[in-house]
């Protein structure tokens, strides 16, 4: 199996030997349990499906110590309904701890109210439900990254490449054109990493223009569509592609390449996330940079706050941001610093 030079041994010893003393501790009268119920929004998030890649590693080698886990997974398609009815089959099979990555972040009371009926601890992670919703009761967590700070990041790298490279102002007006690939309407990450990733590179002195901002869901071929569409405005206009994710980055890429452009007249692109794929378009420069999204630090703390959860342990030892919240920091990934992010065979 695949997997990060990041992920090293640290991460995995560290819950390994914290999980083993939470289940050293029960062992006394009873052996630990933990049955994880996941649901996603949808099977086709490339960066979803990753970071939940990582939480089954990450479990199977908890499994390994003295606990017996399980994990049962289940993908909504794109809809809530669907979702809501998986949650009561996870809870019907079991599972004694959610981690639940919502359809629609603004829509989780019915989950909630299951959840709390049959009193099963929720983690949600990856798309934020409102603080209220959150502080409908004391047993719900979650786990993300800060979105603001990914704008920050994609921001400072952009500002950077273009500092240093003047030819990327191509028709030299002293004004970076520029587009946006937009994520999910009312995604917690969409506006805020747009916003911040455009007044960083304002703050830092350098003239954009903004040409236009597309919708494109996270999903490369939407992304591939709109960027078609754009080029055709815009001709050879675009200097630099902002993306709110890597695989809208890729997508526009694919877009370029499907018009036969030529290397020297594309625009710079950034994505956000890290994935497989965005880092091997960062080896390849096909990217000129992206901003990781830390799947292996996220699905540990999903795991941490899932053991202690379960063990009754409480989370006390865990720092938690207003005691529900964790949020996983973003680095930046460009060329020079991609050896550490990068998958060994
Ligand atoms: C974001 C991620 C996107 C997409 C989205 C789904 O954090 O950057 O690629 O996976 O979550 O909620
Ligand atoms: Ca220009």
């Amino acid at each position: 199996m695949r997997r990060k030079k990041l992920l090293a041994a640290g991460i995995v010893f560290c819950m390994a030997a914290q999980l083993f003393c939470a289940c050293g501790r029960e062992r006394a009268d009873e052996k630990e349990k933990i049955y994880v119920g996941v649901a996603y929004y949808d099977q086709s998030d490339t960066f979803v499906n990753q970071l939940i890649d990582c939480l089954k590693e990450q479990l199977e080698a908890y499994g390994e110590e003295s606990c017996e886990t399980a994990m049962l997974l289940r993908a909504a398609g794109g809809f809530q309904r669907i979702q809501n009815d998986q949650v009561e089959e996870l809870i019907d099979s079991g599972c004694n701890v959610l981690c639940v990555n919502l359809v629609d972040r603004a829509d989780p009371s019915e989950i909630i109210d299951m959840a709390r009926d049959n009193d099963i601890p929720i983690i949600f992670f990856n798309r934020e439900p409102v603080r209220e919703d959150l502080m409908q009761w004391d047993k719900l967590y979650y786990v993300g990254a800060p979105a603001d700070q990914s704008g920050i990041m994609q921001g400072e790298l952009a500002a950077k490449l273009i500092q240093s490279n003047p030819e990327i102002d191509r028709n030299q007006d002293g004004k970076i054109q520029y587009v946006v690939l937009e994520g999910e309407p009312g995604h917690q990450d969409t506006i805020i990493r747009t916003e911040n990733a455009v007044d960083t590179l304002k703050r830092s002195g350098i003239e954009i223009e903004k040409l236009s901002y597309e919708i494109a869901n996270w999903n490369r071929a939407q992304a591939q569509n709109q960027m078609q569409q754009m080029i055709s405005q815009y001709q050879n206009r675009i200097e630099l592609v902002l993306a709110n994710n890597d695989d809208m980055a890729l997508g526009a890429l694919d877009a370029y390449e499907k018009l036969n452009y030529m290397e020297s007249v594309l625009p710079v692109f950034f994505g956000i996330d890290g994935t497989d794929v965005g880092l091997e378009a960062v080896r390849d420069s096909r990217l000129a940079g992206t901003v990781y999204n830390n799947k292996e630090g996220q699905a540990e703390a999903i795991l941490k706050l899932a053991a202690a959860l379960v063990s009754g342990q409480g989370v006390d030892t865990m720092e938690l941001e207003d005691d529900r919240y964790v949020y996983v920091p973003y680095s930046k990934v460009t060329k020079s610093t991609l050896d550490q992010y990068l998958e060994e065979e």
